[in-house]
């Protein structure tokens, strides 16, 4: 069937091919912006294609519509890679080209610097450059008097790349700025023009420049440099935040996150994802889990009342009373006013002793308001805040994911993502935990938790093989230095589909290996257990050596909005396990029904006027949906085998630490 008409794939080709064509001779149609719908373009292709072929063999396309259908998707599919990867390749081109015909930094022309990775990220590592007068600024990696103290040498690394340039300063050259010494200090920043010049055979890096003139000095005192040292520890550098940027190890980190930052929004781009901003500071927990930061202004406000006078309840008490006395004492007087009004005396007794009450009151009134005012905050009757003096009238916190206000949006314009802080005051100080991390949540209208697992997979993919192909130098520091296992592991990544298993599957995994004596776990392994890390990494590390999606979680462990499963039992959940990590990706289908969430939020002890904007979302036009968290971090840790998460955030914070 598939061929029973002969000239069929080539017709269809041809037509594709048409239409590459006409995408290819307009070449400024394909901007970025157009770029990443092409995947909006397969269908248009496929009709382009089959409305060639109806033309010239009609009968023949309707006995072999199905079959062509299943097949020219597959075609359309492949195209669309085809033309992706051909873009790639002229987007390459077109940088290298850019920079031959200017290498200064679009925004160091005051200084007309150019960047080391203009120079060696090239792809013949600068060669072409070769006799050009250029200026390079960065700081000293290693710098070495050579020649009898004729010149020197300095490893110049400005970040763009993980190498740095060899720069060989003549003595005359140096003597201008304090001489040679005054240069290779590591850690001395330096700007310096000269010509590039081919190396001798054999050398590292095939150019390198020959200072004429340096044009900056910034020194750097070896003695008391904290990070000159070749090897520091990775909690030294924890406590020189401002300096560890310049450590090989964590530049590299740098560049690596921001790779996998970049893409991340190319994919969801790609895919026809929309970027929304959700709130950082909220007034719903979304994960229930109490962990939340308090935003609150009323701390501040304590100076404010600090120089109020404290009024005790006795004190409160005593004035009551006197309001009272002073309100029968009024009565009084206007009663006799009132008996006698000729009695002018009387009338102005009256109107005394109401003058009086009125004093009183708004003493009392005072007085309660600062009996209120314990311990610098205003509270109310039983004791707690009163969050209408707090600045937004009621408790806010710092997120804990953007689920929530990402589900928002999603119901309206289908598939959207976040890529933002978020915060947990868990008190946990283990290496996979921070209390402010980086999460990419996306969520998807229309979508159940098999498109979800999907989703999620093609991300995680598509990330390892963004950063084999656009950090190499970085990866092969990392696989040298840091973990010898890293490169392979992203290459088998991105080019293995994840396993998938049950909870139900993975706990009798585990039982199994517990029974048969192979493993034990700290904790015990029983159904309905959350998993921790040493099961979750047993999973991902020595079952399946490769990531794992568990999927189908039971509903106790897990959040109030994952959809609860024909079993009453399960939700539909599902965590992305990876080796040296364990749990990457939480995610779900969300529940769609107002009357099971109702329940779930009842059940969860919440308090379902909280969620309201939630719950119209299932009583206005409600739809299957499905999203997933990232944790950013964790993501990074992935791909580098660093022990330690705070090493894979620039400003790490976690219980008792937060410099700068
Ligand atoms: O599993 P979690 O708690 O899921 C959510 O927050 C959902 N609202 C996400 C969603 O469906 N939109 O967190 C998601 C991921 C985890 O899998 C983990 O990678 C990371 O966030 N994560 C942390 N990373 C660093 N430090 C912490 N304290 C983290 N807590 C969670
Ligand atoms: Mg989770």
């Amino acid at each position: 069937m598939q061929y029973m008409y002969p000239l069929l794939p080539r017709v269809v080709a041809g037509a594709t091919s048409r239409f590459n064509m006409h995408l290819f001779r307009a070449p400024q149609t394909i901007s970025t912006r157009t770029r990443p719908q092409l995947g909006a373009l397969a269908p248009l292709v496929r009709a382009i294609s089959f409305c060639s072929l109806y033309q010239q063999h009609p009968a023949c396309c309707l006995a072999t519509t199905k079959t062509m259908e299943a097949d020219s998707s597959a075609g359309v599919a492949a195209e669309v890679e085809s033309l992706r990867a051909q873009i790639a390749q002229l987007e390459a081109t077109l940088k290298s080209k850019e920079k031959e015909l200017d290498t200064v930094y679009p925004y160091s022309r005051s200084y007309s610097k150019t960047s080391v990775v203009t120079i060696l990220g090239s792809e013949d590592g600068g060669k072409k450059l070769i006799g050009q007068t250029l200026r390079v600024g960065g700081w000293v990696k290693t710098g070495r008097e050579a020649g009898a103290g004729a010149f020197c040498f300095l490893e110049v690394n400005d970040g763009s790349l993980f190498e740095s340039l060899q720069v060989m300063v003549p003595k005359e050259v140096a003597e201008e700025v304090g001489g040679l010494k005054a240069l290779t200090a590591t850690g001395t920043s330096v700007l310096v023009e000269g010509r590039l010049e081919a190396t001798p055979e054999g050398t590292k890096q095939p150019v390198e420049l020959k200072a004429t003139k340096i044009f900056h000095v910034g020194t750097c005192d070896a003695a008391t440099y904290p990070i000159a040292k070749k090897k520091t520890s990775y909690e030294f550098l924890r406590e020189k935040m401002h300096l560890r940027p310049r450590a090989n190890t964590l530049g590299a980190v740098a560049r690596i996150r921001n790779a996998l930052a970049f893409a991340t929004h190319k994919f969801f781009q790609e895919n026809g994802f929309l970027y929304v901003h959700t709130p950082i500071i909220t007034a719903s927990d979304c994960e229930g889990a109490g962990e939340m930061f308090q935003v609150t202004t009323l701390l501040s406000k304590m100076k404010e009342y600090a120089g109020a006078t404290s009024v005790s309840t006795e004190q409160l008490e005593t004035l009551k009373a006197e309001l009272a006395a002073q309100g029968e004492a009024v009565k009084t007087a206007k009663a006799a006013a009132a008996a006698n009004k000729e009695d002018k005396e009387l009338t102005a007794a009256s109107k005394a002793a109401v003058d009086k009450l009125l004093k009183l009151k708004e003493d009392f009134a005072k007085a309660e308001e600062s009996s209120r005012i314990v311990g610098g905050i205003k509270r109310l009757p039983d004791g707690t805040p009163d969050y209408k003096e707090d600045f937004f009238s009621k408790p806010a916190f710092l997120t804990v994911s953007g689920q929530l206000q990402g589900e928002f949006y999603a119901s309206a314009l289908s598939n959207i993502y976040t890529f933002g802080p978020t915060f947990r005051a868990e008190y946990s100080f283990t290496a996979r935990h921070l209390a402010e991390f980086w999460m990419i949540e996306p969520e998807m209208a229309f979508c159940d938790l098999t498109d979800d697992m999907q989703c999620a997979e093609d991300y995680v993919r598509y990330c390892c093989k963004h950063l084999l192909e656009n950090c190499q130098a970085d990866l092969e520091f990392i696989n040298k230095m840091v973990d010898n296992t890293a490169i392979a592991r992203l290459q088998q990544v991105a080019s293995t589909p994840f396993k998938r298993v049950s909870y139900t599957e993975a706990i009798d995994i585990l039982k199994d290996v517990v029974a048969r004596g192979v493993k034990k776990f700290e904790y015990n392994v029983e159904w309905g257990i959350d998993l921790q890390t040493e099961h979750e990494r047993y999973l991902t590390e020595e079952i399946f050596k490769q990531p794992v999606i568990v999927y189908n979680y039971p509903k106790d462990i897990k959040a109030f909005y994952m959809r609860l499963n024909e079993d009453g039992k399960t939700v539909a959940a599902m965590d992305v396990l990876v080796p040296k990590v364990g749990e990457l990706i939480g995610g779900s289908q969300r529940e769609d029904r107002l009357d099971v969430l109702e329940q779930r939020i009842r059940d969860g002890g919440m308090d379902i006027a909280a969620y309201e904007g939630y719950l119209d979302l299932r009583r206005y036009g409600t739809v299957p949906h499905s999203g997933f968290g990232l944790g950013f971090e964790r993501l990074i840790l992935f791909a580098t085998g660093l022990d330690n998460i705070r090493e894979v955030i620039p400003f790490p914070r976690w219980p008792g630490n937060a410099s700068y």
